[in-house]
């Protein structure tokens, strides 16, 4: 029997990286498309063919889809991705995530691909006051809190004519704050932007104390309140909804733990973590921030039969906490020890021509 064929673009990322692995494991053939602007060919697995190239070229996806005609479904995950910096580079946004996602699909419906996963996002919430404690489900109205939410919220748009038009079945799996890692698979972003890795980057000594956005909001200390999921627990969703689209043609589903903490308690957390005092300092909101993003995952629950493994905050900053500890440097920790092990044969890079 023919093995089902994936395309994970972005799957040299953090998360997607995670998908590929669970994917390999689960007996998928996968292929990754990944510019490695902020991927790693080292978070690669070594059983997944690679292609690197840009989905801003129609010619880079031509060129992978000549080389994996059989491609059967995508995951995407490539993709700008940081709140703050899309409330001061709007377009880069609005244009580049959602061209660069038509660029794809172009391509993917012409080669009959029937099954997309996309990467979406609980930046697509923005609760109004009066709602704020509320957990979010997928029937709250859609109010992106950034250009970045509304790039994504454009791309789920996007996909519903797709369907409509081509027959695509498509699952729109919105994240809320992913986290953790595996022993060899973590965050590795340049720059660092997310709370956790940056928490810890204080306990390893490499910065001096970790600047909270604003304490003056509406939350029980002030500071903003998150819902953070493992990053396995994501990636496992993804495949459950990868085999869901079996059974159904449209999904939609938030995924989170359906707890939430605030800043300050992940920072103390992290003490307890890491036994490191960890300073604060606390600074000015950061545009584009929600008060409270709580997820209610009950849908995929009940659909898809979704069981987080990481339920508690402090046993998945204890995954971050081990991969930062043994891969201070990232990837490149990894590069360099790599380097000099035999049994590592490295692996070889497919360039578009
Ligand atoms: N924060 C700080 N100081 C920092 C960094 C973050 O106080 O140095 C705060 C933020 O203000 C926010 C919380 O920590 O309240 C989490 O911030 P992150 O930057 O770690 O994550 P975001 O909530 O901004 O964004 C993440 C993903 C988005 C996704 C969003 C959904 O990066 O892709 O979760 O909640 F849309």
């Amino acid at each position: 029997m023919r093995t089902f064929k994936v395309l994970v673009t972005g799957g040299a990322g953090y998360i997607g990286s995670v998908a590929v692995r669970i994917l390999l494991d689960a007996g998928y053939s996968v292929v990754v498309f990944d510019n490695l602007y902020q991927g790693h060919v080292e978070a690669v697995d070594p059983r997944a063919a690679f292609v690197q190239g840009d989905l801003s070229r129609l010619e880079d996806i031509r060129a992978l889809f000549a080389a994996h005609p059989d491609i059967q479904a995508i995951m995407h995950f490539a993709s700008y991705t940081l709140v703050g910096e899309s409330m001061h580079q709007p377009l880069k946004y609005l244009r580049d995530n959602v061209a660069n996602a038509a660029n794809l699909l172009e391509i993917a419906v012409q080669h009959n691909v029937q099954r997309f996963i996309l990467s979406s996002t609980a930046n697509l919430f923005d609760l109004p006051a009066d709602r704020a404690s509320e957990p979010i489900d997928e029937h709250f109205p859609v109010r992106p809190g950034s250009p970045y939410g509304e790039s994504k919220y454009a791309i789920e748009r996007m996909l519903t004519w797709m369907h409509r038009i081509y027959g695509l079945r498509y699952a729109c799996l919105r994240y809320f704050n992913a986290c953790g890692a595996l022993d060899d698979l973590g965050e590795d972003h340049d720059p660092e932007t997310h709370l956790i890795p940056l928490v810890l980057q204080v306990a390893l000594g490499k910065r001096p104390h970790i600047l909270i956005f604003g304490d003056d909001y509406p939350t029980r200390d002030g500071t903003c309140v998150r819902d953070y999921i493992h990053v396995a627990d994501l990636a496992q969703a993804h495949l459950l909804a990868l085999e869901g689209l079996e059974r159904f043609e449209v999904r939609h589903y938030n995924l989170g733990n359906e707890t939430g903490y605030t800043v300050k308690e992940v920072i103390e957390v992290a003490r307890r973590v890491t036994g490191h005092p960890i300073p604060a300092v606390i600074g000015p909101r950061r545009p584009g921030d929600p008060a409270t993003l709580v997820a209610s995952s009950a849908a995929i629950r009940r659909d898809l039969g979704w069981q987080p493994r990481y339920r508690d905050l402090e046993t998945i900053i204890r995954t971050a906490w081990e991969w930062h500890r043994t891969h201070p440097d990232g990837y490149r920790s990894r590069a360099l020890s790599s380097r000099s092990s035999p049994s590592n044969p490295g692996r070889d890079v497919c360039l578009p021509q």
